[in-house]
């Protein structure tokens, strides 16, 4: 067994399991096993609890429960989104637009669509990754059938200013979908204020079971289901409901609202600390501008591969993420900080660390020190 006191600081990946979630949801993986379209008692037990948690999730972000439909991931709710609103629109329309730092959930099937029949154009960020409004504006033209635009980005945690590019979109005939799955308990969410037609949402990044996901649709929107089958979710989301991750993921929805404001505040002040000591470091850069999460902090070390930093700090007991995806073969370059404008350098220098409900400062400043030794020693090692 190894000593190493382990300081989990990617957040951004997932959350842990809240331990009130899990006591709420153990019953449902035990007894009260039901089916929810069962008529008999069993079902309607289970029927019960899934409604209830699609009011704790629609609380969350001020929509009405018969406006949420459970998925099996922020993954799924992205895809069913675009192609939902795809498959819906006449052939004139079939253009998406999407921003240059959405996660691979919504590039990745707004590219396939483009295979597909469809276009997709991808409109830019600043160097401080926030959206170009104006290039949102000339990709939109008169003819996208949705625009995507995600609240929070998951490596640098910028937020975009959603609502502005909805009424753009809107003036333009075109739905609005948003990712919102990173901003989920870590910064306040209204649909309405928003105004977007479709919100995705993911349990596991907001200290809920992962498996579970949720896509808000606002009543009227037209939208094709992704997976056909049985009636469940109102005819939009076939499959016999994961009744337990629902659960968690209402109980999840509701500790976070709860929490939300004194969370941020206090996650917000470590993660300056944070940021303080590691741009106290020779070389050392903040990527992404100040309109951000409380919690996320990316920064790049000059001659520095982030990769090996990684792996050096999970053996020093540090968990932090480089923000890049991993994909066959190795690691690709992040897309986010690439679009930022990023020389491939700095793009391969960066590190992620993203704060939550358990750090403390004890951890912040332990994992600040650790930082700065493996940086100085990776460096030493190259010259
Ligand atoms: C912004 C964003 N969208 C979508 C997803 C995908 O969510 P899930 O892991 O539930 O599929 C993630 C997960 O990292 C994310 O950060």
């Amino acid at each position: 067994m190894s000593s190493v006191q382990r300081i989990y600081l990617d957040h951004n990946a997932t959350t842990p399991l809240d331990p009130r979630v899990l006591d709420a949801m153990l019953p449902y993986l035990r007894e009260s096993f039901g089916n929810p379209s069962s008529l008999h008692w069993f079902g309607q037990r289970a029927r019960a609890a899934v409604e209830d948690a699609r009011g704790r999730v629609a609380s969350l972000i001020g929509a009405d429960p018969a406006e949420i439909v459970f998925t099996a991931s922020g993954s799924e709710s992205d895809n069913m989104a675009l192609r939902g609103a795809f498959a819906k629109a006449r052939e004139a329309r079939r253009r998406v637009v999407v921003t240059a730092v959405e996660h691979h959930a919504v590039l990745h099937c707004a590219k396939a669509l483009a295979e597909e029949g469809g276009s997709v154009e991808i409109a830019r960020v600043g160097e401080d990754g926030r959206l170009d409004l104006d290039d949102l504006r000339v990709k939109l033209e008169d003819s996208a059938t949705v625009a995507s635009v995600m609240l929070a980005n998951n490596e640098t945690g910028v937020l975009q200013p959603v609502a502005e590019a909805a009424r753009l979109a809107h003036e333009r005939g075109a739905l609005v979908h948003c990712d919102a799955v990173q901003a989920g308990g870590k910064a306040p969410l209204d649909v309405r204020a928003l105004d977007v037609d479709l919100l995705t949402l993911s349990a596991h990044k907001l200290y809920g079971p992962k498996g579970i996901g949720c896509l808000y649709v606002r009543r009227g929107t037209p939208l094709a289901p992704l997976v056909r089958g049985g009636a469940q979710e109102r005819n939009r989301r076939a499959g016999t409901e994961n009744v337990a991750g629902i659960v968690g993921f209402g109980v999840a929805a509701s500790l976070a609202r709860e929490g939300l404001v004194a969370e941020t505040e206090r996650v917000g002040v470590l993660r300056d600390r944070l940021e303080e000591r590691l741009l106290a470091v020779p070389g050392a850069r903040r990527n992404g501008g100040l309109g951000r999460l409380a919690n996320t902090a990316n920064v790049s070390f000059d001659g520095v591969d982030a990769e090996a930093l990684v792996i050096a700090l999970d053996l020093e007991g540090v968990a932090a993420s480089t923000g890049a995806a991993c994909a066959a073969g190795g690691v690709e370059p992040s897309h986010v900080l690439k679009a930022m404008g990023f020389p491939p350098e700095r793009v391969q220098s960066s590190l992620r660390l993203s704060l939550g409900r358990g750090t403390t400062q004890e951890e912040v400043d332990r994992a600040a020190d650790v930082i700065g030794v493996v940086v100085g020693r990776q460096r030493a090692q190259r010259t």
